[in-house]
């Protein structure tokens, strides 16, 4: 029989075969962090920002045992940072000098669906792309943009094709505090410097390297320059999640994915941030603190050995200096109401045994991704609700292309919450057994898709297409 395109044999590659791993010590640590480097306007119009990305192999030396190949935009890793006020029509012209397609997705941007890089939407190897849309008013927040050609989107980021995009709003009424921008990667190093391939584990619970690095270092070093600084923390892992925690350090909430809360959210003790989620904090240290990432464990099955608590990074703090007075209103969100129409998205794993081996499936509404099918059907400009059920058995973050979401409620254990706050999302991380209501409208005709954020299920067929009509 003919074996579904995207089953997953989980004995696949066993890890022997990948190869012996770089010890977690080859890697320096407390270099001081630094900051992700911006790209350059070339727009001399107020309004228009133009830019230039390259995507090409470029050598690092990073272990003494071998040079390290990433894939990389401008040479760096993260990517540039994009930062244009709401309201900027923006021009990215884009050069594929990899030797395979891709594309650039804008993670979370309200972009016409012809210019968010979809997954057949390839620039070829040697090919030039522009990518150009208007952002409007409305959409300051915290984004970034990776690869999402069909079948190769999870190696592409994993190669280092991540990058960040930040849109300002004129009017943000915390502006004033210092900003410090965390991206944080993932990286699997062979003990010969090669960045590791996935292994049969990687390709069933996602990818999850020896080394989580912020902004390219291995637990740096933070310096804090003022009392309060407002950091935006970007979960750019492939599947790592990342349950913060950084020991008596004060830590207020003020914003999601798709920029500031209405109310800040004060005395954070830890937060839960899903792979592709992005949060903004406002963090006051007086001492030494470690920022970590504690465990968590991912449903049944989610971790096969518990991982330990991970350092990500040392905090230095600064005692001296006044506190900021954190507004109480930030602004305000409306909640597009009424629904107008309702939809369920349910995510499942198949198990199977076939030949003596196992093998998994990740399904959405009991099928897999097949780019000529429309899945869902949504109407622009009408009030939808979705309810997303997680019957798997591991943790799974749900995201939608295009468009800022709310969460309305979650259900687990047969308990419902209404959501605490309201936010705009465009990842809600659903637990083995959860599930959740948002509300949301579509903005612009096309296609659009929607899937688990762990890039290796979306690769294995945990992805759809909604068509906006
Ligand atoms: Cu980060 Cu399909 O997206
Ligand atoms: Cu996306
Ligand atoms: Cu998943």
């Amino acid at each position: 029989a003919e074996e579904p395109a995207h089953t997953m044999h989980m004995n696949a590659v066993p890890a022997k075969e990948v190869g012996p791993l770089a010890p977690v010590s080859a890697l320096p640590t407390g270099k001081q962090l630094i900051p992700v480097h911006p790209l350059k306007n070339e727009s001399t119009i107020a309004g228009v920002f133009k830019g230039t990305l390259t995507a090409a192999p470029i050598d690092v030396s990073l272990i003494d045992a071998g040079k390290t190949t990433f894939w990389s935009y401008n040479g760096q890793v993260p990517g540039p940072l994009i930062e244009v006020m709401a309201g900027d029509t923006v021009e990215i012209l884009f050069k594929n000098h990899l030797t395979q397609a891709t594309t650039v997705h804008w993670h979370g941007l309200p972009v016409p669906p012809d210019q968010d890089g979809n997954p057949d939407d390839l620039v070829l190897p040697g090919e030039n792309r522009l990518y150009k849309f208007t952002l409007p008013k409305d959409s300051a927040g915290t984004y970034w943009y990776h690869p999402h050609p069909h079948g190769t989107t999870p190696e592409q980021v994993y190669r280092g094709l991540a990058g960040v995009f930040i849109v300002k709003d004129p009017t943000d009424p915390i502006r004033s505090i210092p900003e410090r921008h965390l991206v944080v990667s993932d990286l699997k190093l062979l003990a010969d410097g090669k960045i590791a391939p996935n292994d049969a584990n990687d390709e069933m619970n996602g990818r999850e390297g020896q080394f989580v690095l912020i902004n390219g270092l291995h637990q740096p070093l933070i310096q804090m320059q003022a009392k309060t600084e407002r950091w935006r923390i970007w979960n750019a892992t492939s599947a790592r999640y990342l349950n913060l925690s950084w020991g008596n350090a004060s830590v207020t909430q003020v914003g999601t994915d798709g920029g500031l809360l209405e109310h800040p959210i004060v005395g954070l003790t830890g937060l839960l941030v899903s792979p592709a989620e992005r949060v903004e904090l406002l963090v006051s240290a007086e001492n030494n603190v470690e920022l970590a990432a504690e465990i968590y464990q991912r449903g049944k099955m989610g971790t096969v050995a518990p991982e330990k608590r991970l350092t990500l990074a040392q905090i230095e703090g600064v005692a001296e200096g006044a506190a900021v007075i954190i507004p109480q209103k930030l602004r305000s969100i409306p909640v597009p109401a009424p629904v107008k129409a309702k939809k369920k998205v349910v995510f499942s794993e198949l198990m199977s045994m076939e030949n003596g081996q196992h093998s998994m499936q990740f399904l959405i509404n009991g099928k897999q991704f097949d780019m000529n099918n429309i899945d869902l059907i949504s109407r622009l400009g009408e009030v939808e609700e979705w309810e997303i059920v997680n019957q798997a058995d591991m943790d799974h973050p749900f995201h939608l292309h295009g468009v800022q979401f709310i969460v309305m409620s979650k259900t687990y254990k047969g308990q419902t919450q209404a959501s605490p706050f309201v936010a705009r999302r465009d990842i809600v991380n659903l637990r083995s057994g959860e599930s959740a209501v948002i509300r949301v409208v579509q903005a612009f005709r096309g296609r659009r898709m929607f899937h688990c954020h762990i890039l290796e299920h979306e690769n294995l067929g945990m992805m759809g297409t909604l068509l906006v009509v």
